[in-house]
């Protein structure tokens, strides 16, 4: 019995409208900011959120339901079993350990393995079609890790990398420029950490190469200068953590970008991590950030940007940074 009288005989629904569904696995700081971009953008029709602790998600549902009537509509799912993530078109993955004030990405890593081996082939069995991304830290190697656990290709695992130190990036040039963050072109590609690369040779402001920008505005610029908001841009969550605790709100709309770019087909042009084997010389099966193109499918491929050979040797530094760490792992 339906609430409405139809006035006309319903139409069927039109194929190209699809039903879109996002998981969230983990429901703290990071899962919830991201959750809450998600639904504010009215981003999929059906979100499911899981964590080990089954309050907490249940909690978490039951307060973002009560905001329905100023949201997009989204139904809101939650449990400990993975069987409410079943047919996700994208799964986001934040569970699992975070640092503590002075502590290093990488440091994470024992702990976040063990949790992702019990976790990515619950994913796996509900939505064998799904698009993996991976949120928690060190998120290189746990993108490698999650590859490795749910035989996906590779275009259909994606790490949110430099995606966040990206746009730390360009509000600090924006910052220092006095310009809008939006119309500053600029990316950090390697590993989400402190071996990223700041690209300076190919960063532009409202299409002008940044450094004749600079030229021409007659603004005295250093080596220095641009080292110092590289510094800061790795310092950037550190310092947060050590403030607040945890970093939420920039993840939460840099993995909603993400999801935007994928669910909705943009074709657009994100730095995450991705299998960079025989990029830029980089052997070996390793994740890191390169500026890739997503759209429906995932990863639809990795743009060309031409490095100098500075900053193409620091990408493989970081690749070898990384390399090092998972061969400890042995998997
Ligand atoms: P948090 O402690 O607030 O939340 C982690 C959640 O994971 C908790 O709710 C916990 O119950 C849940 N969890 C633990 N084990 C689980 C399991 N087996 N299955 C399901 N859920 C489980 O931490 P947070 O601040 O949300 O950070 C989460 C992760 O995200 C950390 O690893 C952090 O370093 C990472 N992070 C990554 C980025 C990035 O840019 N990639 C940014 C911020 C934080
Ligand atoms: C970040 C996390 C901690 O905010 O990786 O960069």
């Amino acid at each position: 019995q339906s609430f409405f009288k139809p006035i006309q005989k319903t139409s069927p629904p039109s194929p190209t409208k699809r039903h879109t569904k996002i998981s969230v696995i983990g429901a703290g700081n990071v899962g919830m900011a991201i959750t809450q971009t998600v639904l504010t953008q009215g981003l999929a029709d059906e979100l499911a959120l899981v964590d080990a602790n089954p309050d907490k998600p249940r909690g978490e549902m039951l307060d973002l339901q009560h905001a329905a009537a100023f949201l997009p509509r989204t139904t809101i799912l939650a449990s400990v079993d993975y069987s409410v993530t079943s047919g996700s078109d994208l799964c986001i993955v934040t569970a699992g350990a975070r640092q503590n004030p002075g502590e290093s990405r990488l440091n994470l890593l024992q702990r976040n393995v063990a949790l992702y081996e019990k976790i990515v082939p619950q994913i796996v069995k509900y939505s064998p079609e799904t698009i993996l991304m991976i949120v928690s830290n060190p998120v290189d190697v746990l993108t490698y890790i999650a590859w490795k656990l749910s035989g996906f290709p590779s275009n259909r695992v994606i790490g949110s990398g430099t995606n966040l130190d990206s746009s730390r990036f360009r509000f600090l040039i924006a910052d220092h420029l006095d310009v809008n963050a939006q119309d500053v072109q600029a990316y950090i590609v390697g590993e989400h950490g402190d071996s990223s690369v700041a690209l300076w040779s190919s960063i532009s402001v409202g299409g002008v190469p940044v450094l004749s920008f600079l030229e021409r505005q007659q603004i005295v610029y250093e080596k220095e200068t641009l080292e110092k908001i590289h510094k800061q841009v790795v310092e950037s969550a550190y310092e947060v953590i050590s403030l607040k605790g945890y970093t939420s709100w920039a993840i939460g709309y840099s993995v909603a970008s993400l999801a935007r770019a994928i669910l909705r087909g943009q074709r657009s042009i994100h730095p995450v991590s991705v299998l960079a084997k025989g990029f830029y010389d980089i052997g070996g099966d390793v994740f890191l950030s390169l500026p890739a193109q997503l759209g429906r499918s995932g990863v639809l491929g990795v743009a060309n940007v031409h490095l100098t050979d500075e900053e193409a040797q620091k990408l493989r530094d970081s690749a070898k940074t990384i390399l090092e760490v998972q061969s400890k792992l042995g998997i």
